[in-house]
């Protein structure tokens, strides 16, 4: 416990919020364990070598590179996955864009297929295909290395999920799904330059920032979206807490979407928009 608390007060120190959390992480990590077995041998002294192996991950930590990535990984849902500086790190908002998804189309709707588009470590398709919401997952990601971790991700549970790689749409241009997600790059490039320094100078620029005050790719995607969206199919996006009102109205002219709402995250900020492609008018036989 005095290693703990020495690591927290320098962590804090050194501008790192929840110093206390991330030392009981780092240190948990080093040791093999889990945080409450760190109470549990809260009288047990560290080895020579165990504080040698403590030193350059706090002094890491310090420097502000994110936790997940010292740590080689994240949870997501009920998913631990892999993350390093390839991929953006998976927050609690996008996990929660999955539960929306099952307020808008009910909770045990299973999707014949799921797009993905923008997939990074691989969360939202894998969690698709972990919780069954899908029976067959893609998902697409420019960025070949963050590609690759993605499929790392899903190899050993999950290897019928399709993973392809390319710009939005266009890997599944000839395709349709009835589920389409996206947690895309939604960040103004002025947002990103006052980020924490845990953000700017770890997390990928294109994972994170869009053009036109982070609107470019929501505005591309949405351009795009009636090719592969089935009618009466889903697509959920997340977006940043001001750009709902302008991310509804490109779903509704855009991609001809109806039901278009925006939702709003457990903390009350509006973050998610969703929307349904409208069924076919029904021809009525008029003899
Ligand atoms: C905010 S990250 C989200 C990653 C992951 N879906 C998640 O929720 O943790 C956005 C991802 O979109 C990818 N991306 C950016 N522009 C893209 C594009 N034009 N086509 C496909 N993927 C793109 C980035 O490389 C990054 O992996």
């Amino acid at each position: 416990m005095e290693v703990v608390r020495a690591s927290a007060a320098y962590l804090s120190d050194r501008g790192v919020e929840d110093g206390r959390l991330n030392a009981e992480y780092l240190l948990a990590h080093v040791l093999r364990m889990d945080r409450l077995q760190l109470y549990l041998h809260f009288d047990r002294p560290l080895s020579e070598r165990e504080r040698a192996a403590c030193r350059p991950l706090l002094r890491r930590r310090g420097a502000r590179e994110p936790l997940q990535y010292l740590l080689g990984s994240a949870p997501f849902r009920n998913l631990t996955l892999r993350v390093d500086p390839r991929v953006a790190i998976p927050r609690p908002e996008t996990e929660y864009l999955l539960d929306v998804l099952a307020d808008v189309a009910g909770s045990d709707r299973v999707f014949d297929s799921a797009l993905d588009v923008g997939t990074g470590s691989g969360a939202i398709a894998i969690a698709l295909a972990a919780e069954g919401r899908a029976r067959s997952v893609t998902a697409t990601e420019l960025a070949a290395d963050a590609l690759e971790v993605a499929r790392n991700n899903a190899a050993a549970r999950y290897p019928e999920i399709d993973f392809r790689h390319g710009s939005l749409l266009d890997p599944v241009r000839d395709e349709s799904f009835d589920l389409v997600l996206s947690n895309p790059p939604y960040l103004a490039e002025a947002e990103w330059q006052s980020a924490e320094p845990e953000v700017r100078d770890w997390e990928p620029h294109g994972a994170m920032v869009a053009g036109d005050r982070g609107l470019a790719v929501i505005r591309e995607l949405a351009g795009a979206l009636p090719q592969v969206l089935r009618p009466g199919g889903w697509f959920g996006v997340e977006v940043g807490c001001t750009q709902g009102p302008a991310v509804s109205r490109l779903l509704r002219t855009a991609s001809g979407l109806e039901s278009v709402e925006v939702h709003k995250d457990l903390t009350g900020r509006p973050r998610y928009v969703f929307g349904r492609r409208p069924l076919p008018e029904k021809t009525h036989d008029r003899h």
